[in-house]
């Protein structure tokens, strides 16, 4: 695998963000599964020695956040500086690698949206107007008759209000033909690619103008020129991905926009695939590469969220197994477009299957054979057959790294069948040699492959092979150069009587 290094190479940037989470409440699997997609490509692009930039953040004004706050006892402000912190710690306890950490109380982003807001003002696509509708006080978003749910808000089944205020409004019905043009010009941008058809349906049944101001709603960025209104949280929170990196004017913004991937959760699907994009083509910016959709965790069948209170904890799992037995089951479990269960069970077969008794096992049995042996681990490439880099960074780049983790797993079992099939522990001399060169060299190149996916892992088999984990271009078959060094096994076993 080839990765830029000399001089005049020119270097690929890859940006990638997760949505900006709302500090309602402590982030749970759900939003944790956002943050772990988004961290492992990003960890994936920096071992192809690629110029990455991973952005993450909160988003906080809106009435959601005035509730949150009211019912803590506490200004919105000082709430939220509580509630980041939450935030924060837990993407430095989960191993999350982001470059960026963009709060939408941020003075520059507030500076940036109100930019937004003047250059859309000056090129006419806002006006005041006035807007009646349905409205959930929660998802904070207006609704048509056809769309509630038996009268209740098709989002999270809350009652919803009927309101009329003035408020300006965002031409969206003027890039109804641009947004639709797009879509069949880039088949990718929408993935999975099965999603694109009941965004491109709900286009074409319509665009309406898109209500962006609120009269009614402190907490907020002040419109420009009429500060009685502030500005729609979501036309707020979106622009982070540009504001983040300094726009209009920053260095930040020419290196690495467009995005190259925003992972967001169905449930926004909309607000980033139809009303992100007009925003950009009205401010005249390039559209993002890749929307990737994922599905949501679920439990009992329904979506884990802070409001239902219904969500899995992620530190309760974490100290139970692991860090890394976390971040695997979560992207091996199920395929990213779907919507799953979590069950503990399952994880504890993945743990005691795939961790301890395929990565643990091959890892102790080849470290203790290397040490028993003491003599000089050489000999030709046999287990390359088995390894399919360009098939892992294939599905990598389709941004499924659900099937990339499969396809490191076939290597893992090809290497532990290997030892069997040859009965490793009885071959003597040149054969025990040899066959520890193809192990031991396995062994430093699976450290790479599961390093974006769990990176404690990757580096302690790199401690007890005496290796420096490398890049994608070291996971190539070479001279074995570290020297192995039993430690602990990589996962502890878990008792299930
Ligand atoms: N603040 C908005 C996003 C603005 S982006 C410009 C928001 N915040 S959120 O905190 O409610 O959700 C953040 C992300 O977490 C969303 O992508 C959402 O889909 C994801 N998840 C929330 N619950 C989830 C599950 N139960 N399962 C998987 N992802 C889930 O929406």
């Amino acid at each position: 695998m080839r990765v830029p290094r000399s001089e005049g190479d020119t270097i690929p940037k890859f940006y990638v963000t997760t949505p900006i989470f709302y500090v309602n409440g402590a982030p749970h699997m759900g939003s944790a599964y956002a943050a772990l997609v988004a961290d492992v490509l990003a960890r994936w692009h920096r071992l192809k020695a690629e110029d990455v930039f991973f952005l993450t953040g909160t988003d906080e004004h809106g009435t959601k956040i005035t509730k949150a706050a009211a019912d803590a006892g506490l200004e919105p402000k000082a709430f939220t500086d509580q509630m980041v912190l939450k935030y924060a710690e837990m993407w430095k306890a989960l191993r999350i690698s982001n470059d960026a950490f963009i709060r939408t109380t941020d003075p520059d982003h507030e500076k940036a949206v109100q930019e937004m807001v003047r250059m859309m003002q000056a090129n006419g696509d806002i006006y005041l107007g006035e807007y009646e509708g349905w409205y959930c006080l929660y998802e904070e978003t207006f609704y048509t008759d056809l769309q509630l749910n038996e009268g209740k808000c098709p989002d999270c089944g809350r009652p919803v209000q009927r309101l009329k205020e003035k408020s300006y409004f965002f031409r969206l019905s003027k890039y109804q033909d641009r947004i639709l043009e797009y879509y069949s010009k880039d088949p990718d941008f929408l993935l999975p690619k099965s999603r694109a058809s009941e965004i491109v349906n709900r286009v074409k049944g319509g665009l309406k103008d898109l209500s962006i101001s609120r009269e009614t709603v402190a907490w907020g960025i002040p419109f420009p020129g009429d500060e009685k209104h502030t500005i729609y949280v979501w036309f707020d929170a979106l622009l982070n991905y540009v504001s983040a990196l300094g726009w209009p004017g920053g260095e930040r913004f020419k290196t690495y926009w467009p995005a190259d991937v925003h992972v967001v959760g169905k449930d926004i699907n909309w607000f980033h695939s139809v009303i992100w994009p007009a925003i950009l083509v009205s401010l005249d910016l390039d559209l993002p590469k890749h929307v990737l959709v994922h599905g949501m965790w679920l439990a009992d069948g329904e979506k884990m969220s802070k409001s239902k209170g219904n969500y899995v904890r992620p530190e309760d799992v974490t100290s139970k197994y692991s860090v890394d037995a976390f971040r695997y089951y979560l992207i091996r479990e199920k395929p990213i477009c779907e919507d799953g269960d979590y069950s503990d069970e399952k994880m504890v077969a993945r743990i005691n299957g795939e961790l301890v008794a395929d990565l643990g096992n091959l890892l102790n049995r080849v470290v203790s054979l290397a040490e028993k042996f003491g003599g000089k681990v050489e000999g030709e490439p046999e287990l390359d057959d088995f390894l399919y880099i360009e098939s892992i960074d294939k599905f990598m780049g389709e941004v499924d790294p659900h099937s990339a983790l499969e396809e490191v797993w076939k290597f893992i079992r090809a290497a532990n069948k290997y030892v069997n099939d040859k009965k490793v522990w009885q071959l003597k001399d040149a054969e025990m040699a040899n066959a520890l060169y193809n192990l031991l060299e396995s062994c430093r190149i699976i450290a790479i492959l599961v390093s974006p996916f769990m990176p404690d892992t990757a580096e302690s088999i790199c401690a007890q092979l005496g290796v420096k984990l490398g890049t994608l271009e070291d996971c190539e078959f070479g001279p074995f150069e570290g020297k192995a060094k039993k430690g602990n096994f990589l996962f502890k076993k878990v008792d299930v009587k």
